[in-house]
Protein backbone atom coordinates (compact mmCIF):
# COMPACT_ATOMS: atom_id res chain seq x y z
CA UNK A 1 0.00 0.00 0.00
CA UNK A 2 1.50 3.63 -0.70
CA UNK A 3 0.89 6.14 1.29
CA UNK A 4 1.48 9.97 0.66
CA UNK A 5 1.90 13.05 2.31
CA UNK A 6 0.18 15.87 0.64
CA UNK A 7 1.54 19.66 1.03
CA UNK A 8 -0.77 22.78 -0.03
CA UNK A 9 0.15 26.11 0.52
CA UNK A 10 -1.14 28.07 -2.94
CA UNK A 11 -3.40 31.09 -1.50
CA UNK A 12 -4.10 31.57 2.50
CA UNK A 13 -4.93 28.22 3.37
CA UNK A 14 -1.82 26.19 4.74
CA UNK A 15 -3.00 22.45 4.54
CA UNK A 16 -1.15 18.85 4.87
CA UNK A 17 -3.32 15.50 4.85
CA UNK A 18 -2.15 11.89 4.70
CA UNK A 19 -3.78 9.86 1.84
CA UNK A 20 -3.94 6.07 0.50
CA UNK A 21 -4.05 4.63 -2.45
CA UNK A 22 -7.22 3.03 -1.40
CA UNK A 23 -8.61 6.98 -1.97
CA UNK A 24 -8.43 6.95 2.54
CA UNK A 25 -7.88 10.05 4.02
CA UNK A 26 -5.56 9.11 6.81
CA UNK A 27 -5.67 12.69 8.41
CA UNK A 28 -6.38 16.43 7.41
CA UNK A 29 -5.43 19.64 8.72
CA UNK A 30 -6.40 23.13 6.88
CA UNK A 31 -5.39 26.42 8.36
CA UNK A 32 -5.72 29.80 7.20
CA UNK A 33 -4.96 33.23 7.46
CA UNK A 34 -8.13 34.84 5.91
CA UNK A 35 -8.80 36.91 9.24
CA UNK A 36 -5.66 38.93 8.26
CA UNK A 37 -6.96 39.48 4.19
CA UNK A 38 -10.39 40.25 5.68
CA UNK A 39 -10.30 44.33 5.26
CA UNK A 40 -8.32 44.19 2.06
CA UNK A 41 -10.90 43.06 -0.16
CA UNK A 42 -8.56 40.00 -0.95
CA UNK A 43 -5.80 37.73 -0.22
CA UNK A 44 -2.26 39.67 0.67
CA UNK A 45 0.44 37.75 -1.25
CA UNK A 46 3.42 39.09 1.26
CA UNK A 47 1.00 38.27 4.48
CA UNK A 48 -0.18 34.49 3.13
CA UNK A 49 3.48 33.86 2.45
CA UNK A 50 4.63 35.24 5.92
CA UNK A 51 1.45 33.00 7.71
CA UNK A 52 2.60 30.07 5.41
CA UNK A 53 6.45 30.46 7.18
CA UNK A 54 5.01 30.20 10.45
CA UNK A 55 2.04 27.33 10.45
CA UNK A 56 3.58 24.74 7.79
CA UNK A 57 5.43 22.81 10.72
CA UNK A 58 2.89 22.57 12.77
CA UNK A 59 0.13 21.63 10.36
CA UNK A 60 2.47 19.13 8.87
CA UNK A 61 2.77 17.25 12.58
CA UNK A 62 -0.69 17.73 13.23
CA UNK A 63 -1.75 15.68 9.84
CA UNK A 64 1.15 12.95 10.63
CA UNK A 65 0.05 12.98 14.07
CA UNK A 66 -4.06 12.35 13.04
CA UNK A 67 -2.80 9.78 10.73
CA UNK A 68 -0.93 8.10 13.54
CA UNK A 69 2.49 9.05 12.18
CA UNK A 70 5.77 10.72 13.87
CA UNK A 71 7.14 13.88 11.86
CA UNK A 72 10.65 12.16 12.44
CA UNK A 73 10.12 9.05 10.74
CA UNK A 74 6.92 8.42 9.08
CA UNK A 75 5.89 5.60 7.39
CA UNK A 76 5.17 7.34 4.12
CA UNK A 77 6.29 6.86 0.60
CA UNK A 78 6.20 10.24 -1.00
CA UNK A 79 5.50 14.09 -0.52
CA UNK A 80 3.16 15.43 -2.90
CA UNK A 81 3.39 19.34 -2.83
CA UNK A 82 1.01 22.17 -4.92
CA UNK A 83 3.89 24.00 -7.43
CA UNK A 84 1.14 25.93 -8.80
CA UNK A 85 -0.68 27.95 -9.98
CA UNK A 86 -0.99 30.11 -7.17
CA UNK A 87 0.37 32.81 -5.24
CA UNK A 88 4.46 32.74 -5.84
CA UNK A 89 5.44 32.94 -2.34
CA UNK A 90 3.00 30.95 -0.78
CA UNK A 91 3.84 28.65 -3.43
CA UNK A 92 7.64 28.67 -2.71
CA UNK A 93 6.94 27.57 1.32
CA UNK A 94 5.08 24.81 0.36
CA UNK A 95 7.69 23.60 -2.22
CA UNK A 96 10.81 24.54 0.09
CA UNK A 97 8.84 22.50 3.11
CA UNK A 98 7.98 19.66 1.02
CA UNK A 99 11.75 19.32 -0.44
CA UNK A 100 13.02 19.17 2.97
CA UNK A 101 10.69 16.39 4.37
CA UNK A 102 11.73 14.32 1.39
CA UNK A 103 15.13 15.03 2.06
CA UNK A 104 14.62 14.18 5.37
CA UNK A 105 12.53 11.03 4.78
CA UNK A 106 14.56 9.50 1.38
CA UNK A 107 11.31 9.39 -0.37
CA UNK A 108 10.60 11.13 -3.69
CA UNK A 109 9.21 14.31 -4.16
CA UNK A 110 5.59 14.52 -6.27
CA UNK A 111 5.07 18.60 -7.27
CA UNK A 112 1.11 18.67 -8.20
CA UNK A 113 -1.00 21.14 -10.00
CA UNK A 114 -3.17 22.81 -7.98
CA UNK A 115 -6.32 22.56 -10.38
CA UNK A 116 -5.55 18.53 -11.12
CA UNK A 117 -5.73 18.30 -6.76
CA UNK A 118 -9.34 19.71 -7.34
CA UNK A 119 -10.40 16.91 -9.61
CA UNK A 120 -9.51 14.68 -6.98
CA UNK A 121 -11.53 15.50 -4.65
CA UNK A 122 -14.84 13.51 -5.80
CA UNK A 123 -13.09 10.36 -5.62
CA UNK A 124 -12.03 10.82 -1.96
CA UNK A 125 -15.36 11.15 -1.46
CA UNK A 126 -16.62 8.36 -3.57
CA UNK A 127 -13.21 5.62 -3.93
CA UNK A 128 -15.71 3.49 -6.23
CA UNK A 129 -17.09 6.20 -8.87
CA UNK A 130 -17.61 5.27 -12.52
CA UNK A 131 -15.76 6.83 -15.36
CA UNK A 132 -15.47 8.80 -17.03
CA UNK A 133 -17.03 11.95 -15.47
CA UNK A 134 -17.81 15.54 -16.62
CA UNK A 135 -16.32 17.89 -13.77
CA UNK A 136 -16.78 21.37 -13.49
CA UNK A 137 -13.74 23.21 -11.69
CA UNK A 138 -15.13 26.61 -10.71
CA UNK A 139 -12.74 28.49 -8.21
CA UNK A 140 -11.32 31.97 -7.51
CA UNK A 141 -8.87 31.62 -10.10
CA UNK A 142 -10.55 29.05 -12.58
CA UNK A 143 -13.63 28.09 -13.96
CA UNK A 144 -13.41 25.21 -16.68
CA UNK A 145 -15.07 22.34 -18.06
CA UNK A 146 -12.47 18.67 -17.47
CA UNK A 147 -13.44 15.67 -19.31
CA UNK A 148 -11.81 12.75 -16.89
CA UNK A 149 -11.32 9.61 -18.19
CA UNK A 150 -9.97 8.09 -14.98
CA UNK A 151 -7.65 9.23 -12.27
CA UNK A 152 -5.14 12.15 -13.92
CA UNK A 153 -6.77 11.32 -17.01
CA UNK A 154 -8.35 14.69 -18.39
CA UNK A 155 -8.77 17.05 -21.36
CA UNK A 156 -9.65 20.49 -20.70
CA UNK A 157 -12.68 21.36 -22.86
CA UNK A 158 -14.35 24.69 -21.75
CA UNK A 159 -12.40 27.74 -20.03
CA UNK A 160 -13.31 31.26 -19.01
CA UNK A 161 -12.29 33.96 -21.63
CA UNK A 162 -12.07 36.41 -18.80
CA UNK A 163 -12.42 36.53 -15.12
CA UNK A 164 -13.21 33.50 -13.15
CA UNK A 165 -16.71 32.53 -11.25
CA UNK A 166 -15.17 33.10 -8.00
CA UNK A 167 -13.88 36.27 -8.64
CA UNK A 168 -17.13 37.33 -10.40
CA UNK A 169 -18.50 36.52 -6.84
CA UNK A 170 -15.43 38.40 -5.11
CA UNK A 171 -15.75 41.39 -7.10
CA UNK A 172 -19.56 41.67 -6.47
CA UNK A 173 -19.23 41.18 -3.02
CA UNK A 174 -17.09 43.64 -2.40
CA UNK A 175 -19.34 45.93 -4.21
CA UNK A 176 -21.96 45.54 -2.44
CA UNK A 177 -19.63 45.88 1.21
CA UNK A 178 -19.51 42.10 1.67
CA UNK A 179 -16.28 41.83 2.42
CA UNK A 180 -13.57 39.18 1.09
CA UNK A 181 -14.31 35.93 0.31
CA UNK A 182 -17.24 36.79 -1.64
CA UNK A 183 -18.89 34.07 -2.45
CA UNK A 184 -20.29 32.63 1.01
CA UNK A 185 -22.49 36.10 1.87
CA UNK A 186 -23.55 36.11 -1.67
CA UNK A 187 -25.08 33.01 -1.39
CA UNK A 188 -26.75 33.26 1.83
CA UNK A 189 -27.96 36.91 0.69
CA UNK A 190 -29.20 35.43 -2.40
CA UNK A 191 -31.41 33.22 -0.44
CA UNK A 192 -33.06 36.02 1.03
CA UNK A 193 -33.93 38.01 -1.99
CA UNK A 194 -35.73 37.79 -5.44
CA UNK A 195 -33.65 36.94 -8.68
CA UNK A 196 -36.78 38.21 -11.15
CA UNK A 197 -36.20 41.97 -9.15
CA UNK A 198 -33.67 42.55 -11.80
CA UNK A 199 -33.12 41.23 -15.36
CA UNK A 200 -29.07 40.25 -16.15
CA UNK A 201 -27.67 38.97 -18.74
CA UNK A 202 -26.62 35.54 -18.92
CA UNK A 203 -23.51 35.45 -21.05
CA UNK A 204 -21.53 33.15 -23.47
CA UNK A 205 -24.72 31.72 -24.86
CA UNK A 206 -23.64 29.90 -28.28
CA UNK A 207 -22.31 26.90 -29.22
CA UNK A 208 -18.89 26.64 -27.50
CA UNK A 209 -18.39 25.42 -23.77
CA UNK A 210 -16.53 28.56 -22.78
CA UNK A 211 -17.37 30.76 -20.31
CA UNK A 212 -17.20 34.55 -19.46
CA UNK A 213 -17.80 36.28 -16.24
CA UNK A 214 -16.41 40.15 -16.68
CA UNK A 215 -19.47 41.28 -18.14
CA UNK A 216 -22.10 39.90 -16.03
CA UNK A 217 -19.99 41.41 -12.90
CA UNK A 218 -20.51 44.82 -15.10
CA UNK A 219 -24.30 44.32 -15.36
CA UNK A 220 -24.63 43.83 -11.83
CA UNK A 221 -22.53 47.44 -11.32
CA UNK A 222 -24.43 49.14 -14.02
CA UNK A 223 -27.82 48.06 -13.24
CA UNK A 224 -27.56 48.72 -9.47
CA UNK A 225 -25.98 51.92 -9.61
CA UNK A 226 -29.28 52.75 -11.92
CA UNK A 227 -31.82 51.84 -9.33
CA UNK A 228 -30.45 52.41 -6.20
CA UNK A 229 -34.05 51.38 -4.61
CA UNK A 230 -33.03 47.71 -5.02
CA UNK A 231 -32.30 45.63 -1.84
CA UNK A 232 -28.66 44.31 -1.79
CA UNK A 233 -30.44 40.75 -1.32
CA UNK A 234 -31.65 40.82 -4.81
CA UNK A 235 -28.73 41.90 -6.46
CA UNK A 236 -27.22 39.19 -4.92
CA UNK A 237 -30.31 36.61 -5.75
CA UNK A 238 -30.34 37.97 -9.35
CA UNK A 239 -26.44 37.81 -9.52
CA UNK A 240 -26.30 34.45 -8.36
CA UNK A 241 -29.25 33.24 -10.62
CA UNK A 242 -27.38 34.10 -13.67
CA UNK A 243 -23.80 32.62 -12.86
CA UNK A 244 -25.51 29.88 -11.77
CA UNK A 245 -27.26 29.70 -15.05
CA UNK A 246 -23.96 29.97 -17.33
CA UNK A 247 -22.60 27.39 -15.99
CA UNK A 248 -25.20 24.90 -16.12
CA UNK A 249 -26.09 25.94 -19.56
CA UNK A 250 -22.24 24.32 -20.52
CA UNK A 251 -22.61 21.77 -18.71
CA UNK A 252 -25.78 20.77 -20.30
CA UNK A 253 -24.21 21.38 -23.32
CA UNK A 254 -21.17 19.02 -22.65
CA UNK A 255 -23.38 16.62 -21.28
CA UNK A 256 -25.26 16.16 -24.62
CA UNK A 257 -21.54 16.01 -26.60
CA UNK A 258 -19.65 13.49 -23.80
CA UNK A 259 -21.18 10.55 -22.68
CA UNK A 260 -20.32 9.80 -19.28
CA UNK A 261 -21.00 7.89 -16.02
CA UNK A 262 -21.42 10.93 -13.65
CA UNK A 263 -20.92 14.72 -13.65
CA UNK A 264 -18.80 16.18 -10.42
CA UNK A 265 -18.13 19.79 -9.21
CA UNK A 266 -15.17 21.50 -7.38
CA UNK A 267 -13.43 24.21 -6.28
CA UNK A 268 -14.41 27.15 -3.99
CA UNK A 269 -17.42 27.81 -6.09
CA UNK A 270 -18.84 24.14 -5.70
CA UNK A 271 -19.45 24.98 -2.36
CA UNK A 272 -22.41 27.11 -4.14
CA UNK A 273 -25.69 26.22 -2.86
CA UNK A 274 -27.43 26.95 -5.96
CA UNK A 275 -24.92 25.34 -8.17
CA UNK A 276 -24.86 22.01 -5.81
CA UNK A 277 -28.58 22.09 -6.24
CA UNK A 278 -28.58 22.55 -9.76
CA UNK A 279 -25.74 20.09 -10.90
CA UNK A 280 -27.81 17.61 -8.65
CA UNK A 281 -31.10 18.29 -10.67
CA UNK A 282 -29.16 18.03 -14.31
CA UNK A 283 -27.57 14.85 -13.30
CA UNK A 284 -30.90 13.30 -12.07
CA UNK A 285 -32.59 14.41 -15.31
CA UNK A 286 -29.43 12.48 -17.36
CA UNK A 287 -29.50 9.85 -15.03
CA UNK A 288 -26.09 9.51 -14.49
CA UNK A 289 -24.36 10.09 -10.93
CA UNK A 290 -23.87 13.59 -9.24
CA UNK A 291 -20.33 14.01 -7.36
CA UNK A 292 -21.29 17.10 -5.11
CA UNK A 293 -18.32 17.25 -2.74
CA UNK A 294 -18.55 18.02 1.37
CA UNK A 295 -17.50 21.61 1.60
CA UNK A 296 -14.46 21.21 3.11
CA UNK A 297 -13.45 19.39 -0.01
CA UNK A 298 -14.68 22.12 -2.23
CA UNK A 299 -11.89 24.26 -0.73
CA UNK A 300 -8.30 24.37 -0.72
CA UNK A 301 -6.98 21.46 1.11
CA UNK A 302 -3.98 18.52 0.95
CA UNK A 303 -5.82 15.72 0.42
CA UNK A 304 -6.46 16.60 -3.14
CA UNK A 305 -2.78 17.44 -3.50
CA UNK A 306 -1.82 13.91 -1.87
CA UNK A 307 -4.44 11.85 -3.84
CA UNK A 308 -2.88 13.98 -7.14
CA UNK A 309 0.46 12.58 -5.41
CA UNK A 310 -0.48 9.33 -4.88
CA UNK A 311 -1.96 9.03 -8.81
CA UNK A 312 1.43 10.54 -9.88
CA UNK A 313 3.66 7.55 -7.69
CA UNK A 314 1.11 4.72 -9.57
CA UNK A 315 2.41 6.22 -12.86
CA UNK A 316 6.19 6.32 -12.19
CA UNK A 317 6.12 10.14 -12.20
CA UNK A 318 8.31 11.95 -9.81
CA UNK A 319 9.76 15.33 -9.17
CA UNK A 320 13.49 16.48 -9.50
CA UNK A 321 14.63 18.43 -6.05
CA UNK A 322 15.63 21.23 -8.14
CA UNK A 323 11.73 21.80 -9.82
CA UNK A 324 10.00 25.38 -9.17
CA UNK A 325 6.98 26.93 -8.27
CA UNK A 326 5.09 28.16 -11.23
CA UNK A 327 2.51 30.70 -10.61
CA UNK A 328 0.82 30.16 -13.87
CA UNK A 329 0.90 26.57 -14.19
CA UNK A 330 -2.21 25.50 -16.52
CA UNK A 331 -3.93 22.63 -16.09
CA UNK A 332 -4.46 22.16 -19.55
CA UNK A 333 0.20 21.46 -19.32
CA UNK A 334 -0.12 18.93 -16.90
CA UNK A 335 0.79 15.49 -18.65
O1 LIG B 1 -10.81 26.84 -4.71
P1 LIG B 1 -10.77 28.01 -3.79
O2 LIG B 1 -10.87 27.75 -2.31
O3 LIG B 1 -9.47 28.84 -4.03
C1 LIG B 1 -8.95 28.99 -5.31
O4 LIG B 1 -8.18 28.09 -5.74
O5 LIG B 1 -9.35 29.99 -5.96
O6 LIG B 1 -11.92 29.02 -4.26
C2 LIG B 1 -12.16 30.25 -3.64
C3 LIG B 1 -13.33 30.93 -4.33
C4 LIG B 1 -13.55 32.37 -3.90
O7 LIG B 1 -13.69 33.18 -5.05
C5 LIG B 1 -14.86 32.32 -3.11
O8 LIG B 1 -15.61 33.52 -3.15
C6 LIG B 1 -15.57 31.19 -3.81
O9 LIG B 1 -14.56 30.24 -4.06
N1 LIG B 1 -16.65 30.61 -2.99
C7 LIG B 1 -17.95 30.63 -3.33
C8 LIG B 1 -18.67 30.04 -2.26
N2 LIG B 1 -17.77 29.67 -1.30
C9 LIG B 1 -16.53 30.02 -1.77
N3 LIG B 1 -18.56 31.11 -4.43
C10 LIG B 1 -19.91 31.00 -4.50
N4 LIG B 1 -20.67 30.48 -3.51
C11 LIG B 1 -20.09 29.97 -2.38
N5 LIG B 1 -20.87 29.45 -1.41
ZN1 LIG C 1 -8.39 26.00 -5.22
Amino acid sequence: MSVVLGIETSCDETAAAVVDDTWRVRGSIVESSIDQHHHYGGVVPELAGRAHVTTIVPVVRAALAGAGLDLHRPAIDAVAVTAGPGLIGSLLVGLAAAKAYALAWDVPLLSVNHLEGHLFAPLLETPDLAWPVLTLLVSGGHTMLVYQRGPGEHEVIGETIDDAAGEAYDKVARWLGLGYPGGPPIDRLAGEGDAASLALPVSMTGEDLDFSFSGLKSAVVRAGEKRPDLARADIAAAFQRAAVEQLTRKLRRALERYEVAGVAIAGGVAANSALRASVAAIAAQYGIAAHVPSLAMCTDNAAMIAAAGISHLARGQRSDLAVSADPNWSLADVS
